[in-house]
């Protein structure tokens, strides 16, 4: 739905260069709500206005729902009217909600149908059914100044969907709110990406906000896409970032002659009950030390550090069991002093050796 093909943004002022957006190649299927996280300064507002052609891109392309915006932009009065015609179609949330304060919520919303030259009855027709959608029919003649933090950012999105876009672009949509005013917006906006079959493209420096409503993540840093992938490829990807920073697992040994491994639950292997097979196949007792679990779609995903009593090379066999459900195993650590670099690779059990 949306694809970035080498795209760069080379800041120029006051004789100094800043290159904000380093070659990036996005790909956000459509329908999918898709979460771009980095740093201060790594790039994400830039490439999110470079999507929507706020920003002209230095090189390479954007393309949205099938259209080459970069080729549309600044080429003659055709291709501008063509341009504007395509950003409709792309709606854009921001932190802080950008509501004109001396007009209504109503009002608010009607703006760009009004820019789009629609009729004023129209307007009213499609700003009143963009209220109700976001739960605000009550606050019609209300004025910005009068709402709280989350009602401003219902009006915020119900001005995005005026133009029936088909991609939502959201800029630090909650990062002005509480989390539970922040946990009924994300709510919001995956009820809108279910219901309108929107794809939506956010940007967020909040981990939660990934793992409440994302489908996909990018890991942006120095103005380049990192890491890429669905939840589950980014879980099933060993010494993923993202994936560490979305499921971390703490807990240290309990003693000496312990085991301690990272199991990743991800794709069909986390249907099964492994943990309890395991300790009744083995009839040994398992520790959780820690866990970032969550259950997506009937399944688990997420990380689980356990615990084996006695040391590495008496558990070699259960953490192939593990391996032959289909689980990632990782050796976290081991108790004792023996190199446990040397011991796995002679069981062919490295650290970022596959499943
Ligand atoms: N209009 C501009 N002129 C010059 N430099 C800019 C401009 N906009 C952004 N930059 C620079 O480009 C880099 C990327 O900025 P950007 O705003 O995209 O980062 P960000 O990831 O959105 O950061 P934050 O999390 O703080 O919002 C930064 O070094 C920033 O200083
Ligand atoms: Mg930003």
């Amino acid at each position: 739905m949306i694809t970035t093909t080498d795209l760069t943004k080379v800041y120029r002022s006051r004789g100094r260069e800043v290159t904000a957006l380093d070659g990036v190649d996005l790909h956000v299927r459509e329908g999918e709500v898709y979460g771009v996280v980095g740093r201060s300064g790594a790039g994400k507002s830039t490439l999110i206005r470079c999507v929507n052609l706020l920003e002209r891109p230095s090189s390479g392309t954007v393309t949205v729902a099938g259209q080459d915006l970069t080729a549309l932009a600044g080429r003659g009065q055709r291709a501008n009217a063509a341009l504007r015609q395509a950003r409709s179609r792309i709606g854009m949330v921001f932190q802080h909600f950008n509501l004109l304060s001396s007009r209504t919520v109503r009002d608010n919303i009607e703006l760009p149908l009004e820019i789009l030259g629609v009729s004023g009855k129209e307007r009213t027709r499609k700003a009143l059914e963009l209220l109700d959608l976001v739960g605000l029919s009550a606050q019609a003649k209300a004025y910005p100044a009068q709402l709280s933090g989350g009602q401003k950012q219902r009006v915020g999105i119900a001005r995005a969907l005026a133009g029936d876009p088909k991609v939502l672009l959201s800029d630090e949509a909650t990062s002005a709110l509480d989390p539970e005013t922040t946990r009924s917006i994300l709510q919001l906006l995956r009820d809108l990406n279910r219901q309108l079959g929107l794809t939506v493209l956010l940007i967020t420096h909040e981990m939660d906000v990934v793992k409440t409503i994302c489908d996909s993540a990018a890991l942006m840093k120095g103005g380049r896409v990192v890491e890429s992938g669905t939840v589950s490829e980014l879980l099933a990807t060993p010494g993923s970032e993202l994936a560490a920073e979305l499921f971390p697992v703490g807990g240290e040994p309990s003693g000496p002659d312990r085991t301690v491994v990272d199991v990743t639950f991800h794709g069909e292997a986390a249907t099964q009950p492994v943990i309890s097979q395991l300790s009744r196949t083995y009839n040994i007792d398992i520790s959780i030390l820690g866990a970032a679990m969550d259950t997506v779609a009937g399944k688990q995903v997420g990380r689980m550090r356990i615990e084996l009593p006695g040391r590495f090379e008496e558990n070699v066999v259960p953490i192939g069991f593990l391996r032959e459900q289909g689980l990632q195993v990782e050796v976290a650590a081991v108790a004792d002093a023996v190199d446990s670099d040397g011991l796995q690779e002679a069981a062919g059990l490295a650290k970022d050796g596959a499943q």
